[in-house]
């Protein structure tokens, strides 16, 4: 089954392949492979509406399933900040170091580090819209830890572990994020609807 994946973010592209190396039955293509060069507007004030956005957009173009997902990094002591805000928290067109900086600096001498990372994909499918999800809790380290990853990893410790996402490999990354948690419910979802459609 063709899916597109409603992005530019090339790192996202190859997490998702990633994680769906053991079901061959879906071929993922991101927005480029489909020529669509421009972005997206993300317009929505939380993650389900600018994901909905995202995959509605792609659907009414081309009419093909697809999905986009949404996340947003949000950090206890700032009242959920960065939030849906996650890509642009220093500015509109900020770099990923640019966002990890203001996140340290806003933190300077806070001790409640508390976070979580919280993924949310909308696929639609024959016109119809599905949600999943995905979370992990975790803490905001005191500076960069780790060259792996993407975005924020580099300062996010998940529970349980003593490493940075940054720091470990994509196969632990994946099998513990967000992100994987998310599209491992959207695969489960797919096989489901193939396997009672037979
Ligand atoms: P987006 O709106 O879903 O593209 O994500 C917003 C921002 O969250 C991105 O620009 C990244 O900075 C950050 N982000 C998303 N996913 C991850 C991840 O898996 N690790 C670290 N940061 C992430």
């Amino acid at each position: 089954m063709k899916l597109i994946f409603a992005t530019h973010n090339l790192h996202k592209i190859k997490e998702i392949k990633e994680i769906i190396a053991d079901s061959p039955k879906y071929a993922i293509v991101g927005l480029n492979d489909v020529g669509e060069y421009s972005p997206i507007e993300e317009t929505g004030l939380t993650l389900v509406e600018n994901a909905l956005i995202k995959a509605r957009f792609i659907w009414d173009k081309h009419g093909v399933p697809c999905f986009a997902d949404d996340t947003g990094l949000e950090v206890e002591a700032l009242r959920g900040a960065p939030g849906v805000y996650s890509a642009r928290y220093a500015g509109e067109s900020s770099s990923y170091q640019d966002n990890v900086d203001l996140l340290l600096k806003n933190l300077q001498g806070v001790h409640n580090r508390k976070a979580r990372f919280l993924t949310v994909i909308a696929l639609i499918i024959e016109g119809q819209k599905y949600l999943f999800e995905g979370e992990v809790r975790g803490e905001i380290l005191l500076s960069n830890n780790g060259t792996g990853g993407f975005g924020y990893d580099p300062v996010f410790r998940p529970e349980g572990f003593s490493q940075s996402f940054a720091e470990m490999t994509p196969e632990l990354k994946n099998s513990i994020s967000h992100r994987g948690i998310a599209i491992r419910k959207l695969i489960e979802f797919l096989t489901a609807r193939v396997d009672s459609a037979k």
